[in-house]
């Protein structure tokens, strides 16, 4: 039953329940002349943390850490001495010393000290419950000399402060690992600087990441505003201190915060299975900085199965071996030295030649502008007169050319081309592209090992279902592979149809008589067994409050089934335009368009790669037992891939949230999301359909086409009369305008006039105020030459 409730919560829930630690018996303090050694551990008084010796694999090198003693996965949260590892042919022990620190010591030596000015010969070592190790007096506990907590290596618990003791010059941030396997040093750090900026940093040069605190949140990360329910943020700058931190509301909450080893601040909370990861900073994993290394080319992959590196063309892994622990520091290198230009006497050596890679987003570092060359000609020609020359582009912004490593190259559809120079063998063959891109995947699959995960479900009548779970360094979650029999037997032979959709239809089920569900049946042409499977998991790892979860799915045969929580209150359109439906009072509408433009915000800005949902519309936002929207079939266009825009464009009753450029065929952005979203917007305000049977009785030109007539009476200041009857005059007069407002500049007719999903959450919280929009031109000139839109 948990799982079904809405997400992180009740999932945490689930988990508290299941796993709620309980006090332990063992120590939570080390006193002088009692030594930590082998297998001992301190646990804290609430069970919560446990600090020991541990090796990552049987025979690595020990360290001394803390890890969240419930959970199987080891998950150290603090190392004492991550940069100097100990033999794993020694007995390391853990002591307080005669100066009363703490002291590592391994065959005699020391290998790690606290190193602090004790003032007592009472220190004790204690392990308190948020994981905070402290040294202090034993007679006076408020007497602290030295905590783990002002030492962070790379995860911030709840409690620590990323940022500046003024006074002692002391500075805390987070430093990411080496690599899958060492917990050393990486180069990726995230810190806070003095003039209270976030700052997220490769190598400590290069900046990637930074936001700026703008009272409530970091403005980069406005899905932790909506978090608020688990954590609340602080920032503080004043004399003494300039930091940032973080607290949960229930400790029994396991959560951490962790630059990870791809250079990403990721939240995770673990679900009693497995750690989920419920934010990543930066959202693209390509906006880390050197993520691929030198002379790669980094791609936002579509599932957690592709590579996201690979190398350019003429290139080679520079070391497999530490590519496959996620250390890509090495990069790729040439297959065949440059010529340069130097005459060797040899027919067989010729010139450097350039090997051009559209679609690239151009790297900034190593850029040098040639304002005086006037022709991509020329522009080659001086790329190639000099031997550190590596590439060069010659677009819009003239001639730029390349010297030494090519950093941060990543595609990102946009026209930009750069011209890789490359030996003339390189480019001999005349196979051309084909071959450059079997080498691409074979080095692809070489690189991740490809596993095949077989979900096998056992679910038995009794009502015990266990959750297999796709595993992966990611953090995702589990997805049921149900089998078609079971679905059958849930659904009573599909009896209880619930609905039908341009994608198929759904119906209801319970599962071991109790958890009701909602399964979807695909209907069109069938996609791959293996891309199915591949697509189910990496839209099941996308989880919000606001989208409807994915439980699990069945692919058998030709059959395709999606299984869903079911949500009590049917969707949105059935209580904005149907008799039967509740009438939902303003502050309901509000929270729904909250709530649907943070999922949307999630779904376009939150997640690993950008989902466009491509068919927002009320029927699909579906209401929770406690009228909390979710949004429902996203990730469609993954799951049914090209098919999708023909089964969009066929569908009855979408066309009134279409925006113009997809009919007018442009290509897509999330923008049309936010068309359509303004049309919802419109549609909850007035409980009226935005296309309405055109009225031939009407002669007025500006009709009765609603998006007009809000814009009218927005821009008249007649609010009352847009909204719906049904609330008689109970409605938030300003929270109205705020909504028509947000609405009008959402289904502009350029989408760069409209705001992105992460401004929408913003302007309806209030902490943006918007401008009077302009009327959308597009829809007025529909609404006026009574070419009605429903003959698009
Ligand atoms: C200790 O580490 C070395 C090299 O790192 C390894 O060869 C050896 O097998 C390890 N010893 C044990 C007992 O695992
Ligand atoms: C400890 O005291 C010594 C001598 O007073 C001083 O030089 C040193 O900086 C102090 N160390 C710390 C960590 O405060
Ligand atoms: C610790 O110091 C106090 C005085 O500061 C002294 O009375 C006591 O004997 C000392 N204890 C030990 C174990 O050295
Ligand atoms: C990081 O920076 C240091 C100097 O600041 C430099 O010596 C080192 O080569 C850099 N590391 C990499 C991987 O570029
Ligand atoms: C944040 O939550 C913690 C734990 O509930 C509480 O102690 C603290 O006062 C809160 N801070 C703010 C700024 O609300
Ligand atoms: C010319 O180059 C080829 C391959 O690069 C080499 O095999 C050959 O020996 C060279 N000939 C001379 C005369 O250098
Ligand atoms: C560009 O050309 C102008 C005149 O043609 C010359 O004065 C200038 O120095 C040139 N700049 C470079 C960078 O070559
Ligand atoms: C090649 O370019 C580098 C970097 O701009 C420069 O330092 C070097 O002098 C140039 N070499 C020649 C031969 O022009």
């Amino acid at each position: 039953m948990h799982l079904l409730r809405p997400f992180v919560l009740s999932v945490l829930l689930f988990v508290i329940i299941l796993h709620a630690p309980s006090p332990s018996a063992a120590a939570d303090t080390l006193r002088r002349g009692h030594a930590l050694a082998g297998h001992d551990k301190l646990v804290s008084g609430n069970g919560k943390f446990a600090l020991s010796f541990f090796q990552l694999q049987t025979g690595a090198s020990y360290y001394l850490g803390i890890c969240f003693d419930k959970v199987p996965v080891l998950t150290p949260v603090w190392t004492a001495n991550r940069d100097n590892p100990i033999s794993n042919s020694t007995s390391p022990e853990l002591i307080i010393s005669g100066d009363g620190n703490m002291v590592v010591l391994a065959q005699g030596t020391t290998i790690w000290s606290t190193r602090a000015n004790t003032t007592t010969n009472d220190t004790v070592a204690v392990l308190l419950g948020n994981g905070n190790l402290v040294l202090r007096s034993s007679s006076n506990p408020s007497l602290t000399f030295w905590e783990s907590f002002d030492y962070p290596t790379d995860t911030m618990l709840p409690g620590v402060k990323i940022g500046w003791n003024k006074v002692t010059g002391l500075n805390r941030r987070l430093v990411s690992r080496k690599n899958s396997i060492d917990l050393s040093s990486g180069l990726y750090s995230s810190r806070m600087d003095h003039d209270g900026v976030g700052r997220m940093m490769w190598n400590s040069s290069s900046m990637y990441w930074s936001s700026t605190w703008n009272g409530r949140f970091f403005s980069a990360i406005p899905e932790m505003s909506a978090g608020s329910s688990i954590a609340n943020q602080t920032f503080v700058d004043n004399d003494q201190e300039l930091y940032y931190t973080y607290n949960i509301f229930d400790e029994r909450i396991i959560i951490a915060c962790v630059l990870d080893v791809s250079g990403r601040n990721q939240v995770r909370v673990w679900t009693g299975q497995d750690w989920m990861t419920v934010n990543n900073q930066p959202a693209q994993q390509c906006d880390v900085y050197a993520v691929c290394g030198p002379f790669t080319i980094c791609s936002e992959s579509t599932s957690d199965a592709d590579p996201f590196c690979n190398c350019m063309r003429g290139f080679s892994l520079k070391s497999p071996a530490d590519w496959e622990i996620e250390d890509r520091t090495g990069g790729c290198i040439r297959n065949t030295p440059l010529n340069c230009g130097v005459d060797h006497g040899n027919e067989t050596v010729v010139a450097d030649k350039f090997y051009p890679m559209p679609g690239i987003r151009l790297p900034q570092d190593g850029r040098q502008t040639m304002p005086n060359v006037s022709s991509a000609n020329e522009c080659a020609q001086v790329c190639l007169s000099n031997c550190s020359c590596t590439a060069y582009s010659y677009g819009k912004d003239g001639c730029s050319i390349w010297h030494g490593d090519l950093l941060n190259v990543a595609t990102d559809g946009n026209q930009e081309m750069i011209y890789l120079r490359l030996a003339a063998k390189e480019l001999e063959t005349g196979k051309g592209n084909r071959t450059a891109m079997i080498i691409g995947v074979a080095i692809g699959t070489s690189i991740v090992a490809l596993v095949f995960i077989l979900l096998i479900v056992i679910w038995r009548r009794n009502g015990k279902w266990s959750r297999p779970t796709v595993g992966n360094d990611q953090g995702s979650v589990g997805i049921i592979a149900f089998k078609n029999a079971d679905l059958q037997d849930a659904t009573k032979k599909f009896s209880e149809k619930l609905g039908a959709g341009g994608f198929g239809s759904v119906f209801k089920g319970f599962l071991s008589d109790s958890i009701a569900i909602a399964v979807k049946r695909l209907d069109g042409d069938r996609q791959g067994e293996k891309q199915f499977r591949a697509e189910v998991n990496s839209i099941g790892v996308i989880q919000h409050i606001n989208l409807v979860k994915l439980i699990g799915f069945c692919c058998e045969g030709d059959r395709r089934l999606l299984v869903y929580e079911y949500m009590p209150n049917g969707s949105l359109d059935s209580h904005l335009f149907q008799s039967c439906g509740t009438v939902l009072d303003w502050n309901m509408r509000y929270q729904i368009a909250l709530g649907v433009a943070r999922g949307l915000g999630y779904l376009h800005h939150g997640c690993r790669d950008c989902i466009i949902h491509c068919d927002i519309k009320p029927q699909n936002i579906l209401l929770d037992a406690s009228f909390v929207p979710k949004i429902a079939d996203f990730g469609m266009a993954k799951l049914l891939g090209r098919e999708f825009s023909r089964v969009v464009t066929t569908m009855r009753g979408t066309v009134g949230y279409l925006a113009p450029e997809w009919i007018s065929g442009m290509p897509i952005t999330p923008k049309i999301d936010v068309y359509s979203y303004g049309m919802v917007l419109l549609e909850i305000v007035s409980g009226k359909r935005n296309c309405v049977e055109h009225s031939s009785s009407h002669t007025e030109g500006q009709g009765d086409y609603l998006p007009v007539q809000v814009a009218h009476k927005l821009l008249h200041g007649d609010i009352l009369s847009i909204v719906d009857a049904n609330l008689h005059g109970e409605v938030n007069i300003e929270e109205a305008e705020r909504v028509c407002k947000v609405a009008c500049w959402c289904i502009q007719d350029l989408e760069s006039d409209r705001p992105t999903m992460i401004e929408v959450v913003q302007f309806l919280e209030g902490i943006c105020e918007l401008e009077m929009p302009p009327m959308p031109r597009l829809l007025s000139a529909i609404a006026g030459s009574s070419l009605h839109h429903t003959r698009v």
